[in-house]
């Protein structure tokens, strides 16, 4: 059979999809699986033993989205060659590319390949913009260059080129707030309840009403709002974004890691 490339990821904002789909271009092999653990528990899929799976998730403060890892840990590797990709917004990556790396070899994945790349950052907006139009064009031709050379990996790679520590960094803490409708704009159209990874908005008679103890701050439902009724942003994500745009305007490139060659 056809060697095949599967797509995995867990995408709140888009991003991530957007650099893994470039990936998998890249690698010239014929499209498998799409698993999009932003929705759904991974499934237990049937790779080929020649089969590349190229998985992504987004950082979130220097980690990987909790509930991405508890959906991805239902998929095991069995000795097929994996490409892990984190996607940051053009802050740090700090562990969460060695994090994605050990999961990935704990369940049983060949890691061939690894590989940080710069989205936009789920808190930029028009007047606070972070990584804006990130990937761009570079980046996915980056993605796409990337995609070709793991497509050539079989050996495993040495993590201990992979940056970042052991133990990671503490999980991020959310303070219990989400954002919320604001009810002159908002048309109950549903758009924020569907698009929500944790399924923390539920439509209520009036407005619809946001579990904040599930709210991963992912900005998805921001994002998706068609009347930006859910712009309020919360001021402890504003103080960040205003940080963020301030301190981290230099670009970065992405890093991609194999084990004999950089890219
Ligand atoms: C709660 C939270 C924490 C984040 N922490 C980081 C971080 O530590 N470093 C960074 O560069 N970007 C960080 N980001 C930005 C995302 O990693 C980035 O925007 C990514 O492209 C989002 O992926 P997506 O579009 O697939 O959702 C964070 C985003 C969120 C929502």
């Amino acid at each position: 059979m056809k060697k095949q490339v599967h797509h995995v990821f867990f995408s709140p904002t888009g991003t991530t999809r957007a650099v893994i789909d470039g990936i998998c271009r890249g690698t010239g092999l014929a499209d498998g699986v799409v698993i999009d653990l932003t929705h759904d528990t991974g499934v237990s899929s049937s790779f080929g033993p020649e089969d590349l799976v190229v998985v992504g998730m987004p950082v979130y403060a220097g980690r990987l989205p909790k509930l991405a890892l508890e959906r991805f840990a239902a998929i095991c590797g069995n000795d097929v060659r994996v490409a892990a990709v984190v996607v940051y917004g053009n802050r740090a990556y700090d562990d969460a590319l060695l994090e994605l790396c050990d999961c990935c070899s704990e369940q049983g994945f060949r890691v061939v390949g690894a590989a940080a790349f710069v989205g936009e950052h789920s808190f930029s907006s028009l007047e606070v913009p972070i990584a804006q139009g990130r990937p761009d064009k570079e980046d996915l031709v980056r993605a796409e260059a990337f995609g070709q050379h793991v497509a050539a990996q079989l050996q495993a790679l040495d993590l201990a080129e992979i940056p970042g520590n052991r133990p990671y960094k503490d999980n991020p803490v959310f303070p219990g707030a989400a954002a919320e409708s604001d009810p002159e704009h908002c048309i109950r159209c549903g758009q924020c309840v569907e698009v929500c990874p944790a399924d923390a908005i539920t439509m209520s008679a009036a407005l619809p009403e946001t579990n904040a103890e599930e709210c991963l701050w992912c900005e998805a439902c921001v994002r998706a709002c068609p009347t930006q009724s859910r712009a309020v942003v919360l001021p402890k994500i504003r103080e960040v974004a205003e940080r963020l745009h301030q301190t981290c305007s230099e670009r970065r490139e992405p890093s991609c890691y194999f084990e004999d060659a950089q890219c």
